[in-house]
């Protein structure tokens, strides 16, 4: 990997160490692991193959999620504004553990070997893990929709494999997050915005986020539309925690499902604004490296 090993990619490397770090720290799979798909919330707007699934979830139309604070109105991205937000944080001891490659190589990943997994995790056929494992199957391997790249990741190393041939050979790229200054206490408040958002110019750009799995499964995709991509100082209104939030502007939503959450939360039509989000925590955001930090 030696193209991305640039002193300036120090936030790859940080990661890097994370996982790591955690990898060794959690010596592999564990079987029969009870918990991995209690924590997740799928909030994913750009990915249209999950809408269906996200608003069917609630037929109630006054009811609304405290996931789904993370929309808001492009107007409202400027300086000194107020945007309600909420970033939950995962029970660590609930969040599966990323494995190597060598060992994500030895288990099958495939609807197809549905029941070889199940037997290998100790999971009874008709168990939440199996359906939890199905769904996440049958998500990856769901073909692409038209513009978009996508794959899952079942190792880092694969990760980078995967993202290599999408961004291109000798070329640097880097991993954004959503990053709390201090120990994030999960609270939906009123964010101020600090700063000018700082708008990120990213021509290619790929989004990661963990799918519920015995161990750490990352789905990853990214389209060929007219997105902005920014990070954002926030400042919690209530407690004055400080966030440096990565958030993303879909500019073009006409052709998104008119039954996605986010039309709900803020209240227009497919096409009528640009929808934008911040990132949830676990979400890893690869964008090329910028001339002036790929040094
Ligand atoms: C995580 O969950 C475990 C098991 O339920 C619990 O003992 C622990 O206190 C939790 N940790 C946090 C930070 O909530
Ligand atoms: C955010 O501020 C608005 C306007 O002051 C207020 O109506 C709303 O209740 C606040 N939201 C939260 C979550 O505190």
């Amino acid at each position: 990997m030696g193209s991305l090993l640039q002193p300036s990619n120090f936030l790859l490397l940080f990661l890097l160490l994370c996982m790591m770090v955690i990898y060794f720290l959690t010596k592999g799979v564990e079987k029969g692991e009870d918990n991995f798909f209690l924590n997740h919330v799928h909030v994913h707007d750009d990915d249209q193959h999950m809408h269906a699934h996200t608003s069917s979830s609630s037929s109630s139309s006054s009811h609304m999620e405290l996931s789904w604070n993370i929309f808001f109105h492009k107007d409202d991205l400027k300086l000194g504004k107020k945007i309600p937000l909420y970033f939950p944080i995962k029970n660590s001891s609930f969040t599966p553990h990323m494995i190597s490659k060598q060992e994500s190589n030895s288990i099958p990943f495939s609807s197809t070997q549905l029941n070889k997994i199940l037997e290998f995790f100790s999971f009874p056929k008709d168990s939440p893990q199996a359906k939890a494992i199905q769904h996440t199957l049958t998500h990856c391997e769901l073909p692409p929709l038209k513009g978009e790249t996508k794959f899952c990741a079942t190792s880092l190393e694969s990760m980078l494999d995967n993202l290599r041939q999408i961004f291109g050979l000798g070329v640097n790229f880097e991993v954004l997050t959503t990053t709390p200054m201090k120990n994030l206490i999960p609270n939906l408040q009123n964010y101020t915005i600090l700063e000018v958002p700082k708008e990120i110019i990213a021509t290619k750009m790929v989004g990661c986020h963990p799918v519920p799995y015995p161990y750490a499964v990352y789905y990853c995709h990214g389209q060929v539309s007219d997105n902005k991509l920014f990070v954002v100082s926030l400042e919690g209104q209530d407690d004055g925690q400080r966030v440096e939030a990565v958030a993303i502007c879909h500019m073009d939503t006409s052709q998104w499902d008119p039954h996605h959450v986010s039309f709900r939360v803020l209240g227009f039509e497919p096409g009528a604004a640009p929808v934008c989000h911040v990132f949830p925590r676990d979400n890893l955001v690869w964008v090329l490296s910028s001339p002036s930090s790929a040094t």
